[in-house]
């Protein structure tokens, strides 16, 4: 992870409002510190309040960056509110959602519980349903906006054991897609990102940084800020985006 550091030259994303979800930690932790470089404000969001006060000194709330941090489950329709009315207030809007918190709970269909399900399905995807809905009427408010949507190339490749995580990452690609056809004529654009393996503790496999192989969160990062540049008049709707070299 880079230190912060608030870029000077004007950018697209100078003085933007953005909700990160899932930004205490891992990808989400490194789209904040992009975005805050990039001169935007952010609101991280996450339900451990150690892991939200560590991210926000990281981030430099301390020495003035432009950061707050909302504790809740975004899995709850009523903290999903509060994350994006909490941007609203403290930074006067809303311009730019990422919807990256996700869980991977990772069991066969026989041994998994209904509530390992209700956890995975219900963070990946009716979280992102959530803040959806909380955040559009504040974009239309500014004329447009964003929605970045963390997928996986698990959505589109399911394997043994990943039942509720592949079924909930493809889901949220169908989500994604209604979702940017009803909005894009708002000015609102809707993409999602599908990474491969990335060097998290993400599902409890292992700790961040352990498999060079591995993509690194600011590679995902990187992803989510070429897309928010982008020229308004193309929406990269979907993005695939994959290690270089994955073990063999
Ligand atoms: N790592 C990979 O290999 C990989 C690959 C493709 C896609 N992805 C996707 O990328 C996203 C981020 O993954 P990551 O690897 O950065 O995982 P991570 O390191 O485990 O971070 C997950 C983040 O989401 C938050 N979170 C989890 N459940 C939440 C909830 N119900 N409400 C609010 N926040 C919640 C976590 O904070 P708390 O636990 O404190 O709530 C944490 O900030 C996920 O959507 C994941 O599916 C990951």
């Amino acid at each position: 992870m880079s230190t912060v550091s608030q870029t000077s030259t004007s950018s697209p994303l100078d003085r933007k409002v953005a909700v990160v979800t899932g930004g205490s930690r891992g990808i989400g932790l490194s789209i904040a510190e992009a975005l805050l470089a990039a001169g935007a404000s952010v609101v991280i969001t996450g339900r451990d309040q150690a892991q939200l006060d560590r991210a926000r000194s990281h981030l430099g709330a301390g020495t003035g960056a432009p950061v707050a941090a909302v504790d809740g489950s975004v899995a709850t329709a009523a903290d999903a509110s509060r994350m994006i009315q909490a941007a609203v207030d403290r930074f006067g809007g809303l311009d730019v959602l990422v919807n990256n918190a996700g869980v991977g709970i990772f069991n066969s269909v026989a041994a998994m519980s209904t509530e390992q399900w209700d956890s995975v399905i219900g963070t990946n995807l009716t979280g992102v349903f959530h803040c959806c809905h909380a955040a559009v009427p504040h974009l239309l408010r500014r004329g447009g906006g964003w929605i970045i949507n963390i997928s996986s190339l698990a959505s589109k490749n399911p394997f043994s054991g990943g039942a509720a995580y592949c079924a909930s990452k493809a889901a949220l690609n169908a989500f994604s897609e209604s979702l940017m056809q009803e909005v894009r004529h708002d000015n609102i654009r809707v993409s999602y990102v599908m990474p491969g393996s990335v060097s998290t503790g993400f599902g409890g496999r292992g700790q961040a940084g352990e498999e060079d192989w591995k993509l690194a969160p600011d590679d995902v990062a990187e992803v989510v800020m070429d897309l928010l540049r982008h020229p308004a008049r193309s929406l990269p709707s979907r993005v695939e985006l994959r290690p270089s070299r994955p073990n063999k």
